[in-house]
């Protein structure tokens, strides 16, 4: 063979391979994320003020599945450079983190600023840009100040002026190397499962009003800290800013025109509620949305709607405020119609009987430890169309995707799951949507809300029980790297982790075993 023919043969082998093995954009990027009450720790330490998840696991113990708290959780106060050589392993471009507005501000005021905390950051932020990593931060990942709770929190207009101030010390400290934020992560959990329900901190349980309220507080302090970083740092900075929005995707469980409306329903109620005012040419809350709280607060005897209304200004103001669109997506629902879900039957209000829907799952679909987790990749290339369609093909970003499993470092099902949503990404690509990254969910191991430490989203293991909260590569981990450094998936690369960890209970697996992959638990 000369040596042209060999050129000849390599050449077409590798597009070959690349056509079949389905490349990524050469802009698009990866990354990885995690929150600040979810990893940090040292929640009291260095003059930190106390956060609602604070006061909430030390007077609540009995509401998180295994009575823990995030006081230590991953040290990541301590280990953060640690946290970046992780970062680093994974060849990611871009680390997701959130800061914590108690840590700079103690009581959540601007006339106090807390300097270590500020340094935290600092050396966060820049360890990263020394290794090429892109910071992109996010504002508000649930961990409000509690001193600003006790003042009403997302429940009083002030917590507008409150969350510009913190914007700006932000934007001012940070802007000159951040590039990337976001406003506030979910704002359906920060509303509807904390004050709707009690699923998060504060656990307010008011659902079909506090809710509500919330929502238009957060939207409007979203929108005026977007404001604040145009007018005030963007052009300097040269930065972008967006928010995340979660939702599930809502299939409708038959082909019945009924079950198509009801997943239109259910997407409004979800993704609608802020998605709509910030990226619809309206401005405004979804008309279904609006229509149907004011049918139903009128026959529940209020005297006006439950969902409050924008002024025209404040439509103005908040039109448009995102330049790009953040989604974070974990799992998909059947949807049909919730046929009870009327005035007669409900006149205590909920958001389950505003949207009246009712939610199934396909036994087919796997399940992950996490329950509400089932796994349907095409659940993504759906949510991602959908928004292409409602409101024109905007930047997207896939700013959260992952899974929770109760497995050590041998975690074929995040793998497979993983592969399955990119794979889901690849196509809705192909589709057309403007997706240009890709966040996982979540760097290591944490603390998992009201399920404590017992449900693992991470790419590394942590072990919770030695003094540094030593991380190891998962499976996962090596996949996600050969992913990013490949460009395109292998469904049969199966690598070694750091260390084989069974489970949480550290059973190991011999090495033969896990040749064999005879290691799932
Ligand atoms: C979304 C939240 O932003 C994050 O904090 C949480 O850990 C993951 N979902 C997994 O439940």
């Amino acid at each position: 063979m000369t040596l042209q023919t060999i050129v000849l043969f390599c050449t077409a082998s590798l597009l070959w391979w690349s056509v079949e093995g389905r490349q990524f954009p050469n802009q698009f990027k990866f990354g990885v994320g995690t929150s600040s009450y979810q990893i940090e720790g040292a929640w009291n330490v260095d003059g930190k003020g106390e956060s609602i998840w604070d006061h909430f696991t030390h007077h609540h113990p009995d509401m998180i599945a295994d009575r823990s708290n995030g006081d230590v959780a991953c040290d990541s106060y301590h280990q953060w450079r640690r946290d970046v050589e992780m970062v680093n392993e994974l060849g990611v471009d871009i680390y997701r983190f959130s800061i914590a507005w108690a840590r700079i501000m103690p009581t959540g005021l601007s006339n106090q600023i807390n300097l270590k905390g500020i340094e935290y950051y600092d050396n966060l932020i820049n360890e990263l840009l020394e290794n090429g990593i892109t910071p992109m931060v996010t504002l508000y990942h649930f961990d409000l100040p509690q001193k600003l709770h006790d003042l009403g929190g997302w429940l009083t207009a002030d917590i507008v002026h409150h969350f510009v101030e913190y914007a700006r010390v932000v934007f001012k400290t940070y802007g000159d190397r951040v590039r990337m934020w976001t406003t506030f992560n979910e704002p359906w959990h920060i509303c509807e499962n904390s004050y709707g329900r009690d699923g998060l901190a504060p656990a307010v349980n008011f659902s079909g009003v506090a809710n509500y309220i919330c929502g238009h507080n957060l939207l409007k302090a979203h929108a005026e800290a977007v404001h604040l970083y145009r007018e005030q740092f963007q052009s300097r900075q040269h930065g972008v800013i967006g928010i995340s929005l979660d939702s599930r995707w809502y299939e409708p469980a038959t082909e019945s025109t009924d079950d198509s409306e009801a997943s239109e329903w259910a997407l409004q109620f979800h993704l609608g509620w802020f998605g709509h005012p910030i990226f619809s040419s309206t401005g405004d809350y979804p008309e279904y949305v609006k229509k149907r709280i004011n049918a139903l607060s009128k026959d529940q005897n209020f005297s006006r709607s439950r969902l409050p209304v924008f002024t025209a200004d404040e439509i103005n103001r908040i039109k448009g405020t995102a330049d790009f669109f953040g989604l974070n997506t974990y799992t998909t629902r059947l949807v049909t119609k919730n046929s009870e879900s009327n005035a007669a039957n409900y006149k205590t209000p909920s958001f389950e009987h505003d949207s009246a829907v009712i939610f199934t799952v396909d036994s087919s679909w796997a399940s992950a430890h996490t329950s509400w987790l089932k796994i349907v990749p095409f659940g993504l290339r759906k949510l991602l169309n959908w928004i292409r369609k409602e409101y024109g093909n905007l930047p997207m970003w896939v700013t959260e995707n992952g899974i929770g499993t109760s497995m050590g470092t041998v975690d074929y099902q995040r793998v497979d799951y993983y592969n399955g949503y990119l794979d889901a990404v690849l196509d809705a690509i192909e589709d057309g949507c403007d997706v240009r990254g890709y966040i996982a969910w979540s760097l290591m191991d944490n603390f998992e809300w009201r399920a404590g430490y017992e449900s693992k989203f991470g790419l590394f293991y942590v072990d919770f029980e030695s003094p540094n909260r030593t991380r190891y590569a998962k499976m996962s981990a090596k996949v996600y790297r050969r992913i990013i450094e490949s460009r395109s998936i292998d469904n049969s690369f199966r690598p070694q982790p750091d260390v084989i960890i069974l489970s949480s209970d550290d059973m190991y697996c011999d090495k033969n075993a896990f040749e064999n992959k005879a290691c799932v638990p």
